[in-house]
Order: structure tokens, then sequence, then C-alpha cells
């Protein structure tokens, strides 16, 4: 029986050293299995005398309910050390920090255009806005833009394929006759018209494309009607703006004469680059001037009693000047490297 006490020992230790469950299964074959070494002694028994046989048959039986026994409990430790790898392995650290949606930002346009508006509302102007799929007449003809304009043809202007006469506007003059003739109807019977001061920023459509040249881009209209409005109001209240958007005293702006149908006189605004490759090269910014006695006629009003200036700005290139950027086209190309170094 030393036999046996032996054999349950080194069944328990030979079981405890294996960590895989295919190895388990070889190790209880070498005491359980058919020529296993408990079957062995079991198949012994038939040999002995009666009177031993029984002692030793209760032994072995014992011995085989302990084999297999920690035979049984190695193969659950097995198990589970197999699962928690398994989990270990496809395991969420809760403790990490989330990635996030990563932050949006605004666009440099879009920037410039809430700063504009800024600074001319903290001098009374109001904002307005207007249709950018826009009638021929608002955008031509009511700016006394003849049927014979170069501007009108198929080549510089983006017109929809089935509505005759309706266009992608090209500018945001429109919006002076669209906001006169409102303001008329509102209050041109009274005695005392108020003055119309407002900007009219959006998005505007050319059959354009340079590096000072978008075929969708942005203006920002001005309008001032009222009693005395002269041409001094007009350059003082753009270069007062320039100053306050450039931050700037020492600002180089010049106002070049030029001819709009819908202005008279007219002239154009350029300013000086202070940085970047195009330092102190000229980049027109906006065309300006009085408006036209027709204009404030197809507007309502009568032009014997009101004058007005008017202006339109390219806030885009306002963009490339503060900014130093040399091709207004990368405002568009929507390349994130180079959008969020504004925000
Ligand atoms: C006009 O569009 C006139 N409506 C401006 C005006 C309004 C004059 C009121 C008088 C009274 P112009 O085509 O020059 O003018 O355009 C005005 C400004 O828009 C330009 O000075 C420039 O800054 C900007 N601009 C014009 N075309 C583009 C373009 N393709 N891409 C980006 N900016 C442009
Ligand atoms: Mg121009």
């Amino acid at each position: 029986m030393q036999h046996i006490e032996q054999l349950i020992s080194a069944a328990t230790t030979e079981f405890a050293g294996v960590n895989d469950a295919a190895q388990l299964e070889q190790a209880k074959a070498r005491y359980l299995g058919k020529s296993g070494s408990l079957t062995e002694l079991l198949k012994g028994l038939g040999k002995m005398p009666a009177e031993e046989r029984r002692s030793a048959g209760a032994a072995i039986n014992r011995a085989k309910d302990q084999i297999e026994a920690s035979l049984n409990t190695r193969r659950e430790a097995i198990k589970r050390a197999a699962l928690e790898a398994q989990l270990d392995a496809s395991a969420l650290d809760i403790t990490l920090p989330g990635r996030g949606r990563g932050r949006g930002g605004l666009h440099p346009a879009i920037r410039t255009l809430e700063r504009i508006q800024e600074l001319f509302r903290s001098i009374g102007f109001e904002v307005a806005d207007g249709p950018e799929i826009e009638e021929d007449w608002y955008n031509f003809t009511a700016l006394n833009t003849p049927e014979n304009h170069p501007a009108r043809s198929m080549h510089d202007t983006f017109y929809l394929e089935d509505a005759p006469g309706v266009l992608l506007r090209t500018h945001t003059s429109p919006v002076q006759i669209r906001y006169m003739k409102a303001h008329v109807a509102r209050y041109g019977h009274l005695e005392h018209m108020p003055e119309i001061r407002i900007i009219a920023p959006g998005r505007v459509y050319r059959v354009d494309s340079d590096a000072t040249h978008s075929p969708m881009f942005h203006q920002v209209e001005g309008l001032w009607v009222g009693e005395n409005v002269c041409f001094a109001d007009l350059k003082g209240v753009a270069a007062d703006f320039l100053r306050r958007f450039f931050e700037s005293d020492d600002l180089k702006v010049r106002f070049r004469p030029s001819f709009f149908p819908f202005t008279e006189p007219s002239a154009e605004i350029d300013v000086a680059f202070m940085s970047g490759t195009m330092e102190g090269r000229w980049l027109e910014i906006a065309g300006c001037g009085m408006v036209h006695p027709n204009v404030l006629r197809n507007g309502g009003i009568d032009p014997e009693r009101y004058t007005g200036f008017a202006f339109g700005m390219g806030p885009d290139r306002l963009t490339m000047l503060r900014y130093g950027i040399d091709d207004l086209r990368l405002f568009y190309d929507g390349d994130l490297r180079f959008l969020a170094q504004f925000n």
C-alpha cells in the first residue's frame, strides 16, 4: 500500500505542474488511462489472494477518487486561468481619458464677417441680407447696369438653366435695391424718413479663379442714404473702419478713381500687405462711390432730396491681408491643417 500513497502524491504533483488543458489530459492518461499506473494495479487484483483482494481493491478505489479529485481541481484552475487571460486581453481600460469628438472652430472667413459686423454695429449700422439666387433685375438692371454690360455675359455669371432671368448674384449690391424699397414701403410716408445705414454680408458667385479670386466668395455691402451724405462721409467711414479692423493707425490705404454703373463718382479702395510674402504690395479690397440717382430712383427714393454712398467690400481679401496669406483659394480647399491655425 506504500506504493499507492506514492502514486497519489506523484499524480497530484504532476497535475500541479501542468498549465495547459491538453497536457493535463495526457497526464491523466498516465494514471487513469487504459494502461495507466492505477489501471495496472486494478488489473493485478485478480492475481491476489482473496483475503487481500478486498482491502487492496478498496485502497485502489480511494486512490482513484483522490486522483480524480485533484485532476478536477486542476482542470478548473486551468479553465479559470484561461478565461482570465482572455478577459485581460480584451479588457477596456476605463481609467483612460476619452478621445472626445475633436473641437470645431469658426472658418476664418466667418471670423472676419463677424468682426466686420461688430465694428459697423458700433457706429450705428444695421445688418441686412438678401437672396443668393437673385433676379437679373435686382442684380443688374436696377443697378443701372445696361443690357450690353460685360458682367452680364454668360461667361461671367452663373445662370440657372430652367429659370430665365434668375442667376447666382455676382455681388451684394442687389441688397441695396431690396432694402431701399422695403425702407420706403415702411417709412416713405413720413415727413422725415429715417436714414438708411446698413451693411449686407453674404456669399456671391462669379466665373473667377486665381490667387486673389475664388468662384464663391464673400462681400459686405454698405449703404448710407440720408439728406446730406457726401463723399467725405464715405472716406471717413471706410478709413476709420479699416484702421479699426487692422488695429493699425499707419495702415496704407488708397482711394483709386474707378467706374461702376451704379455709383458716380466711383472709386476702388486698396490696402497694402503689412506682412507675408506680399508685404508692401497693394490689394484691392472694395469698390465704392456715391449712389447713382437712377439707383436711388429704382429703390423708390427721391434723388433730389436724398444722397447716399455705397461700398462693396471683399472680406476674403481682408482676411488675406490680416494674416499675410498670399492665395485666397487656401481658404476654400478644406484643408484642416490650414484652417485649424485660425482657431
Ligand atoms: C463690386 O462687386 C461692386 N458691387 C462694389 C460696389 C458696391 C461698388 C457698391 C460701388 C458701390 P468689384 O467687382 O470690384 O465690385 O468687387 C468688390 C470687391 O469684392 C473687390 O474689391 C474684391 O475685394 C472682392 N472680389 C471681387 N471678386 C472676387 C473674387 N472672385 N474672389 C474674392 N474676392 C473678390
Ligand atoms: Mg473691382
